[in-house]
C-alpha cells in the first residue's frame, strides 16, 4: 500500500517523538512491503516563529491532501515563552484547535490501559492495580466550551470574561455513534459522562445519547456525572470500557486516565472525522522542560502511529505488530525515565531514540 502521510512535529519534544514514530513506521513499511510518502509541515509555536501565525492555510491544505496526519505536540512554557504574550488566537494552541476544526475531527479516541509491566508506575493502590483496566475515552473534539463564543469585556469598571458551552443534537449524535461503534468491538459498555444535574448542554447530551443507544441494543449505556467519574477513575478504573464525553470533560479526564495508566507518555490518540482520514497524536503536551534532551518517552506517539495504521489504512496486522513490539520492549525491561519506577533491578534506562530503536527492531 502507498500511504500519504503529513507529519506535524510541532514544538518541544514533538520533533523527537515523531522521529521515533517514523522510525517504527519505516520498519513496518519495510517488513510488510508498504510505501510511505511523507511531508513535514509547521504548526504551533514553530509556525508562529516562521510565519507569524500558529496555523497556515498551507498546513491545512497539506493535511487535506494526505491520507493521515501524524503529529507530535505544540506549545511552550506558558509563563516564559514569548508565544504566550500574543493574543489568544495567535498562540500555539489556537493552531491545534484550528486544525481539528478545519479537518472536522470531531471524535477523539484516547485508549488508556495498564500494561502489567508498568504496574509500578501506576500511582494507585496495589489491590486496584491488580484488577487492571483497559478503557477508551471518546472525547468530542470540535464543539463545546473550547469552540463556543468567548469574550472579555469591561462592565461597570471591571473585566468580565465569558466562555460558552454550545452543543447541537447533530454534534452530540455523531460522536455518540462513534463511541457505540467502538464499544461494539470491545466489552460493549458505554459510560456517558456529563453534568446533567447542572448544565443544559449536558441534559441535551444525555437525551441524544439515549436516542443513539436505542440502535445498539447489544451495548449497555450508563450515565455518570463528571465529578463522580473523576473519582471513580481512581477508585475503580477497571469498571470503564468506553467513556463518552464532551470536549472539556474529556480533556481533563483523559489526562487523569493517562496518569492512572502510569504516564502521560503512554497515551496515544486518534482524532477522526466521518471518513477514514485521521490526525494521530500523543495525548501529552510538548513538555518544554525536557525538550531537546533526548529523554522523552516516544511510546504514545508510536502507539498513535499504530492507531493510524488501524483506522486510516485498515492495516490491523501492522498495527498489532507495533502494539506487540511495545509490549515486548516493556517486558524486556526497557524504560524511559518517566516509566522507570519501583524495583529497577533488571530494567534498562534508555532515551527517546533508544526506545524507538528497541521497538523498531521488534517489528516482525
Ligand atoms: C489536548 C490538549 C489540547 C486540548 C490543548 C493543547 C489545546 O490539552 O489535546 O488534550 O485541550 O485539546
Ligand atoms: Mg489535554
Amino acid at each position: 500500500m502507498k500511504m500519504k502521510i503529513v507529519c506535524i512535529p510541532g514544538d518541544g519534544i514533538g520533533p523527537e517523538i515523531v522521529a521515533e514514530a517514523n522510525k517504527v513506521l519505516d520498519r513496518v513499511a519495510q517488513v510488510y512491503g508498504h510505501e510511505i510518502e511523507r511531508k513535514s509541515v509547521l504548526m504551533g509555536g514553530c509556525s508562529i516563529d516562521a510565519y507569524g501565525e500558529p496555523l497556515t492555510q498551507e498546513t491545512i491544505d497539506a493535511c487535506k491532501a494526505a491520507d493521515a496526519v501524524l503529529m507530535g505536540s505544540i506549545g511552550g512554557d506558558t509563563t516564559t515563552s514569548p508565544w504566550y504574550k500574543l493574543p489568544p488566537e495567535k498562540r500555539p494552541e489556537a493552531g491545534l484547535l484550528g486544525i481539528r476544526k478545519a479537518l472536522g475531527l470531531f471524535a477523539n479516541l484516547r485508549p488508556a490501559c495498564l500494561y502489567p509491566e508498568l504496574a509500578a508506575a501506576c500511582p494507585l493502590r496495589p489491590d486496584i492495580v491488580a484488577k487492571g483496566f483497559d478503557m477508551v475515552m471518546v472525547r468530542e473534539l470540535t464543539g463545546g466550551l473550547y469552540f463556543g463564543p468567548r469574550s472579555t469585556e469591561e462592565r461597570d469598571g471591571q473585566l468580565v470574561a465569558t466562555d460558552t458551552l454550545v452543543y447541537s443534537e447533530a454534534e452530540i449524535r455523531r460522536v455518540a455513534i462513534r463511541a457505540f461503534d467502538v464499544a461494539r468491538k470491545r466489552r460493549k459498555l458505554v459510560t456517558s459522562v456529563d453534568k446533567a444535574n447542572v448544565l443544559d448542554s449536558s441534559r441535551l447530551w444525555r437525551k441524544v445519547v439515549e436516542e443513539v443507544a436505542k440502535d445498539y441494543s447489544d451495548v449497555t449505556l450508563k450515565h455518570q456525572l463528571v465529578d463522580s467519574c473523576a473519582m471513580e477513575l481512581v477508585r475503580d478504573p477497571g469498571q470503564f470500557d468506553v467513556v463518552l464525553t464532551e470536549n472539556m470533560f474529556g480533556d481533563i479526564l483523559s489526562d487523569e486516565a493517562s496518569m492512572v495508566a502510569g504516564s502521560l507518555g503512554m497515551l496515544s490518540s486518534a482524532s477522526l472525522n466521518e471518513t477514514r482520514f485521521g490526525l494521530y497524536e500523543p495525548s501529552g503536551g510538548s513538555a518544554p522542560d525536557i525538550a531537546g534532551k533526548g529523554i522523552a518517552n516516544p511510546i504514545a506517539t508510536i502507539l498513535s502511529a499504530a492507531m493510524m495504521l488501524r483506522y486510516s489504512f485498515d492495516l490491523d496486522a501492522e498495527a498489532d505488530a507495533i502494539e506487540r513490539a511495545v509490549k515486548e520492549t516493556l517486558a524486556a525491561g526497557i524504560r524511559t525515565g518517566d516509566i522507570m519506577h519501583g524495583d529497577t533491578d533488571g530494567l534498562t534506562r534508555v532515551g527517546t531514540a533508544g526506545m524507538g530503536d528497541a521497538i523498531a527492531e521488534r517489528i516482525r
